[in-house]
């Protein structure tokens, strides 16, 4: 069976309410649908509301443009202060969610146990998790990246309470987000063999279709062509060459490579 495609926007803060309504519309007029891809964007909370009304004609369908949020709260709705639900994600037709950025990681102190109730809530309620890992510089250098990445995966992953239907890991080394650098290819293909070895032992049940390894960090629309050759390169998660419309539109068309596995 093939694997769809994901080309994933991560807006971060980047857009205000204005300029991110205004890019919502953009991709939807211009975004041509390309075989076997599905495209998310994920602008931040507040905005999701009013880009959801952008939106209503392609959530109907898997080749449109669907919309995810940056964050999940751990909890289900309730007394639980600055946190967005998955409910009112799901009213909102938010069908992805990012979980573990790097960035909340460090900024924000998320830890595996958090991130594991993140994880459990989305998935128990029908929301795709976007679970990012990638290794620091350091570890980089030090050749340690598979046992970090694995060390990511089985911290969360382990002993877990819920069957995922479909589950995208992010693979995004700490030192490539925003730095115009990127691993080698065949660094970037060993790694996501590795991760879909390591998630098939986690997920014996779950099948391989289900689960798709995309590689984020200093995504752009020249390197993403080589990258996507890649067998085991699902998709990108992409930053900051997601909020311009060109660069985005030309991601998702350099991205449609035949398809071959
Ligand atoms: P970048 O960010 O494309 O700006 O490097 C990627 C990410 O952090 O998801």
């Amino acid at each position: 069976m093939k694997k769809s495609r994901l080309i994933i926007g991560n807006w971060k803060s980047y857009l205000g309410l204005a300029d991110g309504i205004a890019l919502a519309k953009a991709l939807v007029d211009h975004h041509v649908p390309q075989a076997n891809q599905i495209v998310v964007i994920c602008p931040q909370f507040p905005l999701l509301g009013a880009i959801s009304q952008v939106l209503p004609f392609h959530q109907q369908t898997s080749n449109g443009i669907l919309l995810g949020s940056q964050d999940i709260s751990a909890w289900d709705a309730g007394a639980h202060t600055g946190d967005v639900s998955h409910s009112l994600l799901s009213d909102l037709c938010c069908h992805y969610s990012i979980i573990g950025h790097s960035e909340r990681r460090q900024g924000n102190q998320e830890t595996d146990a958090m991130l594991k109730e993140k994880l459990v809530m989305a998935i128990n309620n029908g929301i795709t998790p976007i679970f990012c890992v990638g290794e620091p510089l350091n570890v980089y250098q030090s050749k340690q990246t598979l046992a970090f990445i694995e060390a990511q995966l089985t911290a969360v992953f382990s002993d877990f309470p819920a069957i995922p239907d479909q589950l995208i890991i992010a693979y995004e080394p700490i030192w490539a987000i925003g730095s115009n650098i990127i691993p080698s290819l065949s660094e970037i293909e060993t790694v996501h063999q590795h991760i879909n070895k390591a998630l098939q032992q986690l997920f014996p049940v779950t099948p391989s279709e289900s689960i798709r390894v995309i590689y984020g960090g200093s995504v752009n629309a020249d390197n993403c062509k080589s990258m996507i050759q890649q067998p085991s390169v699902d998709g990108f998660l992409v930053g900051r060459a997601s909020i311009s419309e060109l660069d985005f539109l030309s991601i998702i068309v350099n991205s449609n490579k035949e398809f071959t596995s």
